[in-house]
């Protein structure tokens, strides 16, 4: 939910024209984490009259005056829509103010953001930057919430504040214009460094957030720190390109002796991956400084008076440009789909030996797991579905019984968590606000928390107590695809792991750890469904809703179905438990209505055969899947329209079943003419309650 981005370029001259084009490249990879209104902030020519601007409440010119000799008022754009619509704004703007796109800047420091709304609608004064007011004396981009907002613009309101926007995130660079002005009026001029400033800004913040602070009294100089949401430091030297980007070779610590050409901060790794593989995941509390070009890292910690100094390695990043762009297909979440069998070997890779599996980053902690009282599934969504997939065969293979729970539900309830628990959190991004608070919660209780995600570096990773990655690759899409197999596979391998002592499941596992194996060829020929899928969604593409019935392994595949053709279809769908049918929903079954029924062979086919019966007689419109060779028992009259797909292990075959709804929905997306990477109202990282 919102994505920030800056770009420093130091000691290289880079024009303004170039310059623009690293911010706006930065919020297309970012766009996915939110897109109803971006803006960035970049440098003026030196004392622009244009730069001026008198923003509300205050004398322009007078704080213009109160800036140093060789700094202008930063340029601010701000606009409602998609990052396309500020790309034709800002050039239009530039144009206007007759700035010159080839003018050239051996060091500048730009910001950018763009928005999932929160606090006030959509519209350019509710974006980011948010300014202190009249010549951006200082400017934030803020990914997060400030919980005590209400609190601090009282307070500056009272010293004299006016606010134009309706967000929380205002008060931050008002915040360091107060704190900056306070300082500089009892300490006289200079005495006051950017980071004081900032720190003493964190100080005063509640909530979660990662900033990036830009300030016309400090040129040239970038600031961020984070409280929670995930940021991200990459680093560039220019003069090593020649040298395969060698220069930190596999991590080294950034010294302030060190002076890279090109910085970036993000809120993930898919905006820098182009620039450079060479990155720092800051952590909770940390303030990073740009400053000559050189990295500083204040540890603020709120006992003490001043924050420490601290020394991070940089990591080199496992990631290729190619996975953050859409190659030959359409949209990304095609692109996801289609490159499940790849996603899924990667997930395995390594990690299935000799008919055994080895999870690294669990290894040390299943004799806990082993003995704990129960294991509680937790997440949200997507996720939360795979999980329960993944449930009736780690319930199986441990034989200690698995809850599940919504990350919001079980923080509204409160619900009970012991020593004794094994915490079991899901989630791709890393980043989900309600997880991550379940997971603080658990924590709290004592339980053991493993993480499972896709995200490394992010929140959940590093505060669960040990963990898998899923390994799938970046993932772009709104709607979640890949990441939802691999979590599966991930939770299987787990099964197997934690099942290992016990001599009476050998065989099952065995079975098992060869169906896995085999999964990646039966994905390649399940997405062999694409076409058909896209005819059945032709059929579908004018019907108001669509239900669809599973059980036992497949209830999951029912609700993570609906689910992709509720998001991104715009379509009502409702995923249902097929043992439930009797119990409510038969009452909206007639001729229109579509059903789809997973009836795929296990030891529920026998069940849902008779589901489907009772569903034909009261003349239900049918779209059945099953194994292949099964279409003649499932549908005897040639009534209804089967999808066959492959058969696998029972209990992978959620893997399976699940691409031909994910097929279904892209499709009827596509055909009912939405957007299928950001659909309405959607953001894919949900970094708020
Ligand atoms: C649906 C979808 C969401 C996410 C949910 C949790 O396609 O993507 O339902 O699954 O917001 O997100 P993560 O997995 O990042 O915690």
């Amino acid at each position: 939910m919102c994505g920030i981005f800056a770009y420093l370029n130091y000691n290289v001259a880079r024009e303004r024209r170039y310059i623009l084009e690293v911010l706006f490249n930065g919020l297309r990879r970012l766009e996915y984490r939110g897109y109803d209104s971006s803006g960035i902030a970049i440098d003026a020519d030196l004392r622009s009259p244009v730069a001026i601007d008198k923003g509300e409440g205050n004398d322009g010119r007078k704080e213009a005056s109160r800036l140093p000799y060789n700094s202008a008022p930063p340029l601010v754009f701000r606009q409602e829509g998609k990052i396309e619509s500020l790309v034709r704004s800002v050039y239009s703007e530039v144009d206007a103010m007759d700035l010159n796109l080839e003018k050239s800047f051996s060091v500048h420091a730009g910001i950018a953001h763009t928005r999932w709304a929160t606090h006030g609608v959509p519209s350019p004064r509710n974006s980011h930057p948010q300014s202190s007011g009249a010549c951006n004396e200082f400017l934030v981009v803020h990914n997060g919430i400030i919980t005590n907002y209400e609190v601090l613009k009282e307070t500056l309101i009272r010293h004299g504040f006016t606010f134009e926007s309706e967000t929380d995130t205002e008060v931050i660079p008002k915040l360091a214009k107060f704190v900056f002005d306070k300082a500089r009026d009892e300490e006289g001029e200079q005495t006051v460094t950017f980071s004081q400033v900032v720190t003493e800004v964190m100080r005063q913040l509640e909530g979660a957030y990662a900033l990036i602070f830009k300030s016309a009294h400090y040129p040239n100089e970038l600031i961020a720190c984070k409280r929670g949401s995930t940021l991200i430091l990459g680093v560039k030297e220019l003069s090593d390109d020649k040298n395969s980007g060698k220069l930190f070779h596999d991590v080294k610590a950034l010294t302030k002796d060190e002076k890279p050409k090109e910085l970036f901060f993000s809120s993930d790794l898919c905006a820098i991956v182009e620039h450079t593989k060479n990155y720092l995941a800051i952590e909770d509390n940390e303030v990073v400084h740009i400053k000559d070009g050189c990295v500083s890292i204040l540890k603020f910690d709120y006992g003490r008076e001043k924050p420490a100094s601290v020394q991070r390695a940089l990591s080199v990043l496992e990631m290729e440009v190619e996975q953050i762009k859409k190659g030959n297909y359409d949209h990304f979440m095609q692109k996801e789909i289609h490159e499940q069998p790849h996603s899924l070997t990667t997930t395995m890779r390594g990690r299935l030996k000799d008919n055994s599996v080895v999870l690294g980053g669990l290894k040390d902690h299943l004799k806990t797991i082993r003995h704990s009282r129960r294991i509680i599934f937790i997440g949200c969504g997507t996720s939360y579905n795979a999980a329960l997939a993944a449930r009736p065969f780690l319930e199986e293979l441990s034989g200690i019984p698995v809850t599940m729970e919504l990350a919001s539900d079980l923080l509204d309830r409160q619900g009970p968590i012991y020593r004794e628990d094994t915490a079991v959190f899901v989630s791709q991004s890393g980043e989900t606000a309600d997880t991550l608070l379940a997971l603080e919660y658990a924590l709290g209780n004592g339980a053991l928390c493993v993480g499972v995600t896709n995200t490394v570096g992010s929140t959940l990773a590093r505060r669960t107590h040990c963990g898998v990655h899923i390994n799938a690759g970046c993932e772009i899409g709104v709607a979640s695809t890949k990441a939802y197999t691999s979590q599966i596979v991930v939770m299987a391998m787990m099964a197997l792991a934690i099942g290992a002592d016990k001599i009476s499941t050998q065989a099952r596992r065995e079975a098992i750890i060869n169906g896995l194996s085999d999964l990646p060829k039966k994905v390649a020929e399940v997405l062999k469904l694409d076409g058909e899928m896209r005819d059945l969604a032709k059929s579908l593409i004018d019907t108001q809703s669509l239900l669809v019935f599973g059980r036992g392994y497949n209830y999951a595949t029912a609700l993570e179905g609906a689910l992709k053709v509720k998001e991104v279809a715009l379509m009502h769908s409702e995923g249902l438990l097929a043992g439930e049918m009797k119990h409510g929903p038969l009452a909206l079954v007639d001729e229109t209505l579509p059903i789809i029924v997973i009836a795929t062979h296990d030891a529920c086919f026998s069940k849902q055969q008779s589901v489907i019966q009772q569903l034909h007689a009261r003349k239900g419109r049918l779209i059945v899947m099953c194994s292949v060779g099964d279409a003649a028992s499932v549908c005897p009259m040639g009534s209804c329209r089967v999808i066959e797909v492959p058969q696998v292990a029972d209990c992978l075959q959620p893997v399976i079943n699940i691409i031909p709804m994910q097929l279904l929905a892209y499709h009827l997306t596509v055909l009912r003419g939405y957007d299928v990477d950001q659909p309405r109202n959607l953001a894919k990282s949900v970094t708020t309650e």
